[in-house]
């Protein structure tokens, strides 16, 4: 991943926006080392999805243990019958939207007459994720018009297009990985940008057994374990530290107090990691932690907490038989 100078492909998304490069390099090296001076350590989940790391989320969601993303799917594939949503001359703009997997079983599910009135916006921090996604979905769906940006949507407020009839989509419960002030913020500022009559369609995982929790981030396969361990080699690329994965060990586990799943990187030995800044190296223990994901699990109440946080209505709960997963609607 390189936040200044991905190259935009105009073949593939006729119009795609980047507005990575206003965040700047610097801001992400003094984000990257303040939080690895800090105690405890962290690192934002965000640095998770370098190529490797999103082929290993890909991954991560074809595990049997990792419940969500085929719940979600599942649901997704009921809305056409489920909720009342209007087509016509939609504008869809999907938060995160990563392979586009989701967003094409609700487009295969809109009237063929809506069709061609339909404009996708994706928005994703991977400018490689929106380009291979949008060249799959033009080519399944030629007559809808696709404009791709490529943001930071958490922290950068440039990425909300133009009014219509709008249908914000975030899916797969990433919201789930913010913080609980940050999802206040965030979704604050949805709110402030819709307008009367626009929806929004959020997915959450829900609260259940910590033993089906705890395993979908302690699959038998390793791969959640090599996704954790994946972002020091995106920081070692991104700020020139000198991390060793192989030093560090996974630990995922329930907090039920927060109602998270925690990631942490845990050190085998003692260290000093050093970086690009040049300045002081950084000390890291036997034992000491690295937090690196909280993924925090919803419940009713949080779904109506949600919609006054951001001023909107809950039209429809959807969910699966075990109640493991919400698509919840919100109309402004
Ligand atoms: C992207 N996000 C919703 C995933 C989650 O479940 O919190 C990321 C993930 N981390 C470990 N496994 C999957």
């Amino acid at each position: 991943m390189n936040y200044t100078e991905q190259t935009i492909n105009t073949d593939v998304v006729t119009n795609l926006e980047n507005h990575l490069p206003q965040l700047g390099i610097e801001k992400v090296e003094d984000e990257i080392l303040k939080g690895l001076k800090e105690n405890p350590k962290y690192i934002s989940p965000k640095f998770f999805y370098d190529p490797r790391g999103s082929e290993l989320f890909e991954e991560i969601t074809e595990l049997d243990e990792y419940y969500p993303t085929r719940t979600e799917k599942s649901i997704i594939q009921t809305i056409g019958q489920k909720l009342d949503l209007d087509f016509s001359n939609m504008s869809i703009i999907e938060l995160g939207s990563g392979d586009a997997s989701k967003i094409r079983l609700l487009i295969s599910q809109i009237p063929e007459n809506d069709l061609a009135g339909i404009k996708y916006y994706p928005i994703d921090i991977s400018q490689s994720a929106i380009e291979k996604s949008s060249e799959i979905l033009a080519e399944e769906f030629p007559s809808i018009v696709i404009n791709g940006i490529v943001a930071d949507y958490i922290h950068q407020k440039s990425w909300v297009p133009e009014s219509g009839n709008r249908l914000f989509c975030f899916f797969g419960s990433t919201i789930g990985n913010m913080n609980i002030s940050e999802i206040e913020e965030f979704l604050k500022l949805i709110g402030s940008e819709m307008e009367s009559g626009d929806c929004l369609l959020l997915g959450m995982d829900m609260v259940k057994d910590i033993e089906v929790l705890e395993k979908a981030y302690n699959d038998s396969k390793y791969i959640t374990a090599k996704f954790n361990l994946n972002i020091l080699n995106v920081v070692n690329n991104l700020v020139g530290t000198n991390f060793n994965s192989a030093d560090f060990e996974h630990l995922a586990f329930y907090d039920r107090e927060k109602e998270r799943i925690e990631m942490h990187l845990k050190a085998k030995n003692d260290m000093i990691i050093t970086s690009n800044s040049g300045k002081d190296g950084i000390y890291i223990k036997t034992g000491e932690t690295i937090h690196t994901e909280n993924s925090h699990k919803f419940s009713e109440e949080s779904i109506s907490k949600f919609g006054s946080w951001a001023g909107l209505n809950v039209e429809k709960i959807l969910t699966d038989d075990n109640h493991w997963f919400s698509l919840v609607h919100y109309r402004k």
